[in-house]
């Protein structure tokens, strides 16, 4: 699940980074964002290196993202260790002034907090009161505990242990919403090791004419990232790279394969011994049905132009139709420009149906999204249609998560 940990500032913020590891162990997508003042106790470096995402923590970046609001509506729970009584005091009164205010404020997740701070702060009837508005609404407190507290003062208001937070955090998480995965998913760096992966990466070309093509707008940055990852957990990885646009890969065998055509040939002989099969490339769906042998020639053409195209072989489809043998895992990509999650995971569910993979990685395309380096989120279904796994951030991190997802064990 998508968990955002909120980190205020109190020195119990350095056992939150045991809060976030925790999480990235069980196997969840998880997002820090920090406050000004927890960043003068724990370093953004820690941080993104434990939660292996990038780290914000200012309102005012990715502003064009809106992401002020994007990862609270999108985050299945939020936690907030340690959370001190200003923290407190600020969320009862839904003050919304840094990022993780207002990806509270924009959120429906499940909030759990747990409270950092003097016995004399927790006990002050300001916070006792905020504490019971915030149970009013929901909001689950873990802890304080007593104990020792920073100094030589003892008593109520040290952090709970980042496991005890965590686990309370995953059973609010699951109450509220049952079809959530709370499945450990193992360190799976070895899976792959001496298996063969093979990747499509790209997009494809169909020629009109010496010159000309019909194309899409696919880099093949995430079918690259995936096959580094794949490397660099010992597979053999064959690439088939469709006009990629960035550099391939190190220590992986590239066949280059420019239209549909040449990917399902290539394809066809590079999966009979292939374990895992991902195909992340885009293919044209259609292809001109005669490709000029010289140049078109706009006089010889005239004010407009009709091209007649034909339909494209699946090369996945014909993958997943034709496995050399049971356990060949095989793995499709859909890029929809559907902006309603519930009803692109619909068209996923039906895509993967109709192409017989046995996972679909789905994400959000558009003419300013999905394309090139940058962030990406993915939500991974198989063929029940079950949501599997979600990922987001870097192209290399969600590549190390789609793989951890579709290895077989
Ligand atoms: N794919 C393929 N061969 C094709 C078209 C697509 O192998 N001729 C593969 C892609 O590599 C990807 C998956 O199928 O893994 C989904 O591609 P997409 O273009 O989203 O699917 P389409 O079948 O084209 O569905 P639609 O046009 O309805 O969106």
């Amino acid at each position: 699940m998508k968990v955002v940990v909120g980190i205020t500032g109190g020195i119990a913020a350095y056992k939150a980074v045991g809060v976030v590891r925790a999480l990235v162990l069980a196997g969840h997508d998880v997002h820090v964002v920090p406050t000004a003042a927890a960043l003068r106790f724990v370093g953004r470096p820690t941080l993104e290196a434990i939660s292996r995402n990038p780290v914000e923590s200012d309102l005012y970046e990715g502003v064009a993202e809106v992401r002020h609001v994007a990862l609270g509506q999108s985050a299945d729970l939020i936690v907030i260790a340690p959370a001190t009584a200003n923290t407190l005091a600020k969320l009862a009164a839904g003050l919304a002034d840094d990022l993780l205010g207002t990806t509270v404020l924009a959120s429906t997740a499940p909030l759990v907090v747990a409270p950092a701070m003097h016995t004399e702060m927790w006990a002050h009837a300001a916070t006792q009161a905020n504490v019971r508005t915030l149970e009013a609404r929901g909001v689950v407190l873990v802890g304080p505990e007593s104990g020792q507290l920073t100094g030589t003062d003892s008593g109520a208001g040290r952090m709970s242990e980042p496991t005890d937070i965590v686990t309370a955090a995953l059973d609010v998480a699951l109450a509220a919403n049952p079809d959530l995965d709370r499945t450990v998913v193992p360190e799976t760096s070895d899976r792959l090791a001496g298996r063969k992966v093979l990747i499509s990466a790209g997009g494809t070309r169909e020629p009109l004419d010496p010159v000309r093509f019909l194309g899409n707008s696919s880099t093949g940055s995430q079918g690259v990232a995936l096959a580094e990852a794949a490397r660099d957990r010992g597979a053999e990885v064959v690439l088939l790279a469709a006009n990629l646009e960035v550099p391939a890969p190190a220590g992986v065998r590239v066949v280059d394969v420019g239209t549909a055509a040449a990917m399902l040939a290539a394809a066809g002989v590079e999966a009979l011994d292939a374990d895992v099969v991902i195909m992340a490339a885009a293919v044209a769906d259609y292809r001109p049905s005669t490709v000029a042998q010289a140049k078109l020639k706009k006089d010889d053409l005239g004010d407009t132009l009709s091209i007649d195209l034909v339909r494209n072989p699946d090369v996945l489809a014909s993958i997943a139709a034709n496995r050399p043998r049971p356990g060949q895992v095989v793995v499709g990509f859909a890029a929809e420009t559907e902006r309603d999650p519930q009803r692109r995971l619909a068209l996923g569910r039906e895509k993967i149906a109709r192409k017989g993979a046995d996972f679909l990685v789905l994400n959000e395309v558009g003419f300013e999204r999905g394309f090139g380096p940058g962030q990406t989120a993915v939500t991974v279904i198989d063929r029940s249609g079950r949501v599997v796994g979600e990922a987001s951030g870097t192209k290399t991190s969600v590549a190390d998560a789609i793989l951890d997802l579709v290895a077989p064990a």
